[in-house]
């Protein structure tokens, strides 16, 4: 409870990359729309920023078929990176979102199918002034064309973070994909090449199949895994890679209450994200950001950011 006249300490502030964020919560991308569309449940502003949706230089109707498929303690996805494209985006969406009111810090998920077209993108973001951050998307596992294609390959992640850097002055976090036998490589070449920090996990590569049809569940036959079955898997590779890197990170993998949030911020991660937790608890952010100013309390931290790469000492 706040004392009267005393204000209250913010043990939530995080500076990442030179901006202040209010909390070292953020959205994953694909799991949060544009910013407005969780504004029924809890005021978008509660969290420290927001990542939105995967966004390409062409409009995307993603994959056919079906998208969506439930796990045990998890789901896959192939939405294909449906988009309306960037010039939607910067003369429509943003702006709805800033006459939103929404202040939290914006960072934009890009994606391309050829460097040629991440720069193209990364240049019209440049020029939208809304945008604080860049989120380089090397890691998406279902489309064909692109993606997990950058991310899984060292040298093409190094080209791809190194051909972005130079064409922008906004912070770039790179986000890599769990689908490779030695993430903290990777981690090291895109640092080498230029990135900011780095976000992961993406979806692991994952399948179902409908037994009775005798067929593949998802459209796309392959998809994203993601939820609290991952978390562990995602949790081991925050750790490595802090211990590798001198660049922050944002963890994300399966968090779904405030002990997970610990967690990824205790293996290394600066700030975390939350994805598919947001699907089954729609108010996942107020409660994980209450459960992180309550833990602050209890154990007389002055500053969340004290537990980061704690699990290490
Ligand atoms: C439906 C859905 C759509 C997604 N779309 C994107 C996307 O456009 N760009 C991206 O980088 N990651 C995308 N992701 C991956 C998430 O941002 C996140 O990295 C991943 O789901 C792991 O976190 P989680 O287990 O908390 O969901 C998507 C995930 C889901 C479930």
């Amino acid at each position: 409870m706040e004392t009267k006249g005393v204000k209250k300490m913010n043990r939530l502030k995080t500076n990442f990359l030179g901006k202040e964020f209010k909390n070292p919560m953020v959205t994953s991308s694909g799991c949060f729309g544009f910013g407005l569309e969780y504004k029924d449940y809890f005021d978008p502003n509660v969290l420290g920023g927001i990542v939105v949706k995967g966004i390409t230089m062409e409009p995307r109707d993603g994959n056919y078929g079906t998208r969506i498929a439930e796990t045990p303690g998890g789901m896959l996805n192939c939405v294909g990176l449906e988009n309306p494209g960037i010039d939607y985006f910067e003369n429509v969406i943003v702006k709805n979102i800033k006459s939103s009111g929404i202040e939290s810090p914006i960072i934009v998920n890009i994606n391309g199918k050829v460097i040629e077209e991440y720069v193209e993108i990364a240049k019209r973001v440049e020029n939208i002034p809304e945008v604080d951050m860049i989120e380089l998307n090397i890691s998406c596992p279902n489309v064909k064309d692109g993606g997990m294609a950058f991310g899984a390959k060292p040298e093409v992640a190094g080209a791809v973070t190194k051909a972005v850097r130079e064409v922008t002055t906004k912070p770039l976090i790179v986000k890599l994909s769990p689908n490779v036998t030695d993430i903290v490589h990777i981690a090291k070449v895109v640092e080498e090449n230029g990135a900011d920090a780095v976000s992961l996990i993406n979806t692991l590569l994952g399948m179902a199949i409908d037994i009775k049809k005798r067929k593949p569940v998802l459209g796309n036959t392959f998809g994203g895994f993601s939820g609290p079955a991952v978390k562990p898997v995602a949790l081991r590779m925050v750790y490595q890679v802090y211990k590798n890197v001198n660049i922050p990170i944002v963890g994300m993998g399966g968090i779904s209450s405030t002990e997970d949030a610990i967690e990824f911020m205790m293996a290394g991660a600066t700030m975390v994200s939350l994805g598919t937790g947001l699907f089954s608890n729609p108010i996942l952010p107020v409660e994980i950001k209450d459960g992180l100013e309550k833990f602050c309390e209890e154990n007389g931290l002055e500053n969340i950011q004290e537990i980061v790469g704690a699990a290490h000492n």
